[in-house]
């Protein structure tokens, strides 16, 4: 393990997650609902390791803007990523019992109010993000834009689709190729981290050839992280994980080690860590968003 890198990203998020603190439960806070507040507020609090509004805050000090004017942005992913999750575990999904070391939504509160806490997150992401006034108007709507695209049918939403029709192959025991393989890690993953890094962008008001890079940084990142929980999902504990591992295998999902075997999951891995990193280099300030890409591809929870 990289310790200068490991050490970074702890100093970063330090530093970056009482910001993210300050706004992130804020709107439950008030509101009629409160058996479904507190259903959201269960999953948001639950831990996690925010590695999405990092991504979001860190691209904006990368091409030299402040945190703060990601801070909208980096909740929203919170949301929509924590929602994902929730809807993950349902039984009728990957049906889990088990989410950052604590009990599912829809162990807690039950499957109707944890689609809903979903529901939720999710809408109120939207609602927040079209008020941030940190943004000006024009940018806002961009990233409004960018944030529906990568978590709805073209991108989180849809890969969460094809992920589950991926089993049914298994089950009837037919191939899948690695480039399918890559369009569900694209699309359940990828799309979202590529967000969080664009949406930074965004924020930080970057020109357009860093945005691209950084784009094209995140989407590396992106499957670099899925590849890693597959390759952790096959190797890791479920203390470390905080969720149940082993369960890839079994419920006949698709991955990087079913198709490429723990070594060449490993060297696929390395190989978009590599490409991030090389992407980011020409940033004005890479030091820290080039620290968290080796830190993700080498995290073991
Ligand atoms: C888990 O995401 C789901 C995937 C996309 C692989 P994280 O590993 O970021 O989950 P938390 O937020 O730390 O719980
Ligand atoms: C989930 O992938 C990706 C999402 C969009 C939530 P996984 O199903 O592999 O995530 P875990 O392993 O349950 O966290
Ligand atoms: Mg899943
Ligand atoms: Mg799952
Ligand atoms: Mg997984």
């Amino acid at each position: 393990m990289s310790v200068a890198a490991q050490s970074q990203v702890r100093a970063d998020l330090e530093r970056l997650m009482p910001l993210l603190e300050s706004r992130y439960l804020l709107p439950f806070t008030v509101g009629e609902a409160a058996y479904l507040a507190e259903a959201m507020t269960y999953s948001l609090k639950a831990g996690g390791k925010r590695i999405r509004p990092l991504l979001c805050m860190l691209a904006a000090e990368s091409v030299g803007a402040g945190a703060d004017s990601a801070l909208g942005c980096a909740v929203a992913l919170e949301y929509i990523h924590t929602y994902s999750l929730i809807h993950d575990d349902l039984p009728a999904m990957d049906d889990d019992d088990l989410r950052r070391g604590k009990p599912t939504c829809h162990m807690v509160f039950g499957e109707g109010q944890a689609i809903l806490a979903g529901d939720g997150l999710l809408t109120e992401a939207f609602t927040l993000l079209a008020a941030d006034t940190a943004l000006p108007p024009s940018r806002r709507v961009e990233a409004i834009r960018i944030l529906g695209e990568a978590s709805g049918w073209q991108g989180m939403v849809g890969g969460q689709s094809l992920d589950l029709e991926g089993e049914q192959h298994t089950r009837h025991g037919e191939a899948v190729s690695l480039a399918q393989l890559q369009v569900i890690h694209r699309l359940k993953t990828g799309a979202l981290l590529r967000a969080a890094v664009e949406l930074g962008a965004i924020a930080g008001n970057a020109d357009p050839e860093a945005r691209a890079a950084l784009r094209a940084a995140g989407e590396a990142m992106g499957l670099a992280f899925q590849i890693k929980d597959d390759l952790l999902d096959a190797t890791a504990t479920e203390a470390d994980m905080g969720k149940r591992v082993g369960k890839d295998q079994g419920k006949g999902k698709i991955t990087y080690p079913l198709l490429l075997g723990l070594t060449g999951a490993r060297q696929a891995l390395q190989e978009a860590t590599e490409r991030a990193i090389c992407l980011l280099q020409p940033l004005p300030n890479p030091h820290s968003l080039t620290s968290l890409a080796t830190y993700l591809a080498e995290r073991s929870a």
